[in-house]
């Protein structure tokens, strides 16, 4: 058993709907090295001859668990701090400035390891001070959600973050922790880290000034896109702002949001609210 495992194409098809019915991912058809490179080692620690058996055991009641882990080693979770700063000026220049003194809620939606909420964190402990603002931080993976909360990382990982950020919100390990770096809790304290697939609507009612939804919808076919921005549009207050990666766009897509510029749309303010100045 190794790498060189072939997967039938009964099996293949068997995880990629899977896949994309627990998770909205399209596992493109020419895909089985993918599959197999991310999945053998699975079958090489339970003592599967197959793909088929594999499947069929996580399929199975017992393998309740193995579906998250197979589902995370399917899942893309690639991710660094500051990525794409053109929003996190957008943020800080933009947004912020219109906010007036209400607190701001922003979601990231799909956050992974937390990375990009901890750059949200720093943008806004830096233009707003220590309280006034919150995140809540989402992924479907409960594996890198772990991560996210210890706010650990490799100090090679970090070179985007600008020097002034780095030394107000981040600390050098030493000892056992040279070579990594720590958020400091005074800006983790303010982030909620919580497993939510974006196939699903939260079930709170909690409103939003801004939802950052980067670098996952590239995975999802269209009729995936509509549901997950509508999911997500119910829980963006009307004058908020949604930000998608910069390779990514709502074109095709039916949410009555306004382009501010590639990549980052508008709700429209409520027509109630406009109604009430109206007379
Ligand atoms: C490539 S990472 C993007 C991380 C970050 N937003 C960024 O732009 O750097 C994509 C993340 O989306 C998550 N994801 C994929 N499908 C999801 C779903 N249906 N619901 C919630 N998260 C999902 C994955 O677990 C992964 O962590």
């Amino acid at each position: 058993m190794g790498s060189q495992t072939q997967i039938s194409s009964f099996a293949f098809h068997k995880i990629r709907d899977y896949v994309h019915r627990t998770a909205g991912i399209i596992i493109g058809a020419d895909k089985t090295a993918l599959v197999t490179g991310r999945l053998w080692r699975r079958l090489e620690l339970f003592g599967f001859d197959s793909y088929e058996a594999y499947f069929s055991f996580v399929s199975s009641p017992k393998g309740a668990q193995e579906r998250n882990t197979m589902l995370d080693l399917l899942t893309t979770n690639e991710t660094y701090f500051f990525r794409e700063p053109a929003h996190f000026n957008f943020l800080r220049d933009e947004i912020i400035p219109q906010q007036g003194y209400n607190k701001m809620r922003v979601w990231c939606a799909a956050s992974s390891t937390g990375e990009e909420a901890h750059s949200i964190a720093m943008v806004l402990a830096d233009t707003l001070g220590k309280t006034n603002w919150d995140i809540l931080a989402t992924d479907i993976s409960g594996k890198v959600l772990e991560h996210a909360r210890t706010g650990v990382y490799r100090a090679e990982r970090i070179n985007q973050i600008p020097e002034d950020y780095l030394k107000n919100y981040c600390r050098r390990g030493i000892g056992e922790y040279e070579g990594m770096l720590a958020v400091v809790p005074s800006l983790r304290s303010h982030i909620t880290f919580e497993q939510h697939n974006l196939l699903n609507a939260r079930e709170d009612d909690a409103q939003f000034d801004v939802i950052f939804l980067r670098n996952v919808m590239i995975y999802f076919d269209n009729a995936t896109k509509q549901k997950v921005v509508e999911n997500l549009l119910r829980a963006l207050r009307p004058g908020g702002w949604l930000i998608l990666g910069h390779c990514e766009s709502l074109q095709g897509l039916n949410t009555g949001l306004t382009t501010v510029r590639p990549s980052i749309y508008r709700k429209p303010q409520a027509a109630a609210a406009f109604k009430r100045f109206a007379s």
